[in-house]
């Protein structure tokens, strides 16, 4: 690897961009090897590697120490909100995009578990259905995987976090589900739903944001955002199905076809 730039350093990993066989590419490499940073560092590299999806980012080359990924070119979504809130066109383009690679994930048995604005990438800026790109398996759960090293250990963010993977409960789907609603809230909003989020989570306050955007998506997010995870969508696809039936009642073009863009398990 060669023009090694440090991004970041945290819990024993380094965040690099760098270029490798001739392109770009942001490398992780293991820093503190201890033996829990270790397996989460691994297990994060197979689930990665267990999905191919054009919205999804996969690694490019895993070594024992070290995980290179194509480079993104632009900017996450939460800097991207942080210029302010999207339209209903937009959102849900991103939203829909968000959705396809959950959809390809959930297919391959990979429950992402992390998903926030921080955790999705713009290409090229642009705030459109093919420019997502989902990153960070960091705390994803894989039902192909025998251990389960986040179980007790690790939390997500409270805000984005579904309230039963709040109380433990890993690889459960809808969880995702949940994490898209408030990702859909938050790019409608600026902001996420609950103020306290600690305090929703633990069952101890309900107060929420007043549901923002047209009135078309405010079934849908009331749908994710219920605590009740039985209450929610059946699965990505038929969030999926909602979400570009309400862009057909806000006279926006639907979704693409899932079918086209469907993933690879590996
Ligand atoms: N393939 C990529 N190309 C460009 N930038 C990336 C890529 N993957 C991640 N990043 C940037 O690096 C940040 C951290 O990456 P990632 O989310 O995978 O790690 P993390 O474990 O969450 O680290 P942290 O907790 O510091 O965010 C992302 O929020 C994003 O800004
Ligand atoms: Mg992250």
């Amino acid at each position: 690897m060669t023009d090694r730039v440090t991004l970041s350093e945290r819990a024993g990993v380094r965040c690099e961009s760098a270029c490798w066989a001739g392109r770009a590419v942001f490398a992780k490499t293991l820093v503190f090897d201890d033996p829990d940073t270790r397996a989460r560092f691994e297990h994060e590299g197979s689930v990665a590697a267990s999905v191919r999806h054009p919205l999804v980012v996969s690694p490019l080359a895993v070594a024992r120490d070290a995980l290179l990924f194509p480079l993104i070119g632009g900017v996450t979504l939460r800097e991207r909100l942080d210029g302010g809130p999207l339209g209903a066109d937009e959102a849900t383009l991103v939203a829909g995009g968000v959705l396809a690679a959950v959809t390809a994930l959930h297919a391959c048995g990979v429950t992402h578990h992390d998903l926030k604005p921080e955790n999705v990438m713009l290409d090229g800026g642009r705030a459109a259905f093919d420019a997502v790109r989902v990153i960070d398996f960091g705390m994803s759960h894989s039902v192909k995987l025998p251990l389960d090293i986040h179980s007790g250990t690790r939390m997500g963010t409270p805000h984005f976090m579904a309230p039963e993977q709040f109380l433990g409960v890993r690889g459960d789907p809808r969880s995702d589900l949940y994490s898209l609603g408030v990702l859909l809230f938050d790019c409608l909003a600026g902001e996420p739903p609950f103020e306290d989020a600690f305090g929703w989570l633990a069952g101890l306050s309900d107060l929420r944001a007043p549901l923002p955007g047209p009135e078309a998506l405010h079934g849908l997010l009331t749908r994710c955002l219920t605590r009740d995870r039985t209450q929610r969508p059946a699965s990505a696809t038929a969030l999926y199905t909602d979400l570009s039936d309400a862009r057909g009642a806000l006279g926006l073009p639907a979704l693409p076809d899932l079918e086209d863009w469907a993933g690879e398990c590996r």
